[in-house]
């Protein structure tokens, strides 16, 4: 795995810019920023366009809403998450409308509104932080998430803060180099592991 804090090759600033942080400013999220993320997030491609992404959003004047979304995360997420400005569930339907047969790619069509929905804020000035680190199970009853639907990850969303309101160890990795595969790993020739012609 290889450390680096610029890419190998030339990628829009848009993609570049975007990281995972711990330290949100309290500068609460603008309710039309909010609607652009999520107006990002529509305009993905989706499977037969099942559109199967639904979000459960509270910002932190919310004060019950939040509390709820909050209490799902584990508590090493929760100690940074809770700071953020506004918290989001990210919840996958996953058969499909018609027939209810089921849709494989509800998971992948997620992500790509999820992809969406983080260029968008990185254009904003905006910085997302998706987790996996909850309960999905309390999730489903506290938020009351329908049969054949599934809560992804949750996402503490806000304004960049400062790393000095973190504690030793979680400013350590806020302020840590990131680490990325080359894409030689994981890109191939014609056939799983064959290396890439060079030209
Ligand atoms: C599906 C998913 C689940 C994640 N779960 C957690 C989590 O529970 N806690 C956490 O601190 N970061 C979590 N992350 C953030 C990743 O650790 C982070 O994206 C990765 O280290 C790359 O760093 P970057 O986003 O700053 O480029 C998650 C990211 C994704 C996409």
């Amino acid at each position: 795995m290889k450390t680096a804090s610029v890419p190998d090759y030339p990628i829009h600033p848009l993609l570049a810019d975007r990281w995972s942080p711990r330290a949100f400013d309290d500068r609460p999220v603008e309710t039309d920023k909010l609607n652009t993320l999520f107006e990002a997030a529509r305009w993905a491609a989706s499977s037969f366009n099942a559109q199967p992404w639904y979000f459960v959003v509270a910002q932190r004047s919310q004060t019950e809403d939040f509390e709820r979304l909050a209490s799902l995360l584990n508590t090493g997420n929760r100690s940074w998450a809770e700071q953020a400005p506004v918290l989001i569930a990210a919840i996958a339907r996953l058969d499909f409308p018609h027939k209810g047969r089921h849709n494989r790619h509800a998971w992948h069509d997620l992500g790509l509104a999820i992809g969406n929905l983080s260029v968008q804020a990185t254009a904003l000035d905006l910085y997302l932080h998706q987790m996996a680190g909850f309960n999905a199970d309390t999730a489903a009853e506290q938020l009351g998430i329908p049969d054949g639907h599934a809560a992804a990850t949750m996402i503490a969303l806000g304004y960049l803060g400062d790393p000095a309101t973190l504690s030793d160890t979680l400013r350590a990795r806020e302020e840590a180099p990131r680490s990325r595969k080359t894409i030689d790993e994981f890109v191939f020739q014609g056939r799983w592991n064959a290396k890439r012609d060079a030209q």
